[in-house]
């Protein structure tokens, strides 16, 4: 079993950059993400409307693992490049999820010199931002996202939901602390269920969405902006049905436990 010291000890490394580490970048696929897959990455092609952009060009800044990445381009004719700052993660993402419409490449400065300007349709950060705890970094990779993708494409952020803090019992994960009240910027504890039953214990970065929302306009996302905070009888239709039918799933049937932020450039 990881020793969630260590684990915290090896993610709390400085220069902002969490899971760059071997142990802990495989720790991250041992935690329990069925929430995230009842509520969180299902509703993320539908924000983006990948059902009406065949043939797109998708960039998933902070892909992590892969393994989102891949179910996404099985259920689409796109391609994707999938962009992340740790060598372990895309290590990972490469052997364990390649994918002929995927393209793996490692960011360079929080930037992504690789791709041209407006070349991509369409933009993703799944619970990236989760792990940046500096505003002006959030908006160098927001800038980035804006300079790549063309004006009308969308950019959806997935996050916790900021409303729901300490106060709600989801499956899997518990964030903040009782009576502790957060401001943007702020670091949050968070304790994260691996699927052995044992906890990790992580620190996040607040960010309220008012935050999210001064970014995106100072990047240039001048479009329409839409916000999705799923519940569980949302996930009809949408997720697993075999997933939805594995658990109670009682906070998230009253409260989301997750946002998506949709803007478009
Ligand atoms: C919590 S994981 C999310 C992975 C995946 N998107 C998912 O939803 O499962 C956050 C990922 O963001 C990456 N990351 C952190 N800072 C980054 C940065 N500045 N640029 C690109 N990726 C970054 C981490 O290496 C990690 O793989």
């Amino acid at each position: 079993m990881q020793d969630t010291a260590t684990l915290s000890a090896e993610r709390l490394m400085p220069g902002v950059i969490s899971y760059e580490t071997p142990r802990v970048a495989d720790d991250y696929c041992r935690w329990d993400d069925s929430g995230s897959w009842l509520l969180g990455y299902p509703f993320l092609p539908l924000a983006l409307g990948l059902d009406e952009l065949p043939g797109a060009h998708l960039v998933d800044l902070g892909c992590g693992p892969g393994d989102l990445t891949c179910w996404i381009a099985d259920r689409h004719p796109i391609r994707t490049t999938a962009v992340d700052a740790s060598a372990a993660m895309l290590d990972l993402a490469r052997s364990q999820h390649p994918h002929p419409a995927v393209d793996y490449r490692l960011s360079l400065d929080n930037g992504m010199p690789f791709l041209d300007d407006g070349c991509a349709d369409a933009a993703m950060a799944s619970f990236l931002f989760t792990c940046i705890d500096d505003r002006k970094l959030m908006q160098i990779l927001v800038d980035e996202v804006a300079r790549v993708l063309h004006p009308g494409g969308r950019f959806t952020i997935l996050m916790p939901n900021p409303d729901q803090v300490h106060d709600a019992a989801f499956e899997g994960f518990h964030r903040g602390e009782p009576g502790v009240r957060y401001r943007s910027g702020d670091t949050l504890p968070v304790r994260l269920r691996r699927e052995d039953g044992s906890w990790a214990s992580i620190t996040n970065t607040y960010w309220a969405r008012e935050t999210f929302q001064e970014v995106l306009a100072e990047a240039g996302f001048t479009g329409p902006t839409t916000e999705l905070t799923p519940l569980l009888a949302d996930a009809y239709g949408v997720a697993d049905p075999a997933l939805i039918a594995s658990r109670p799933w009682t906070a998230e049937r009253e409260r989301p436990p997750f946002i998506l932020i949709t803007a478009t450039r």
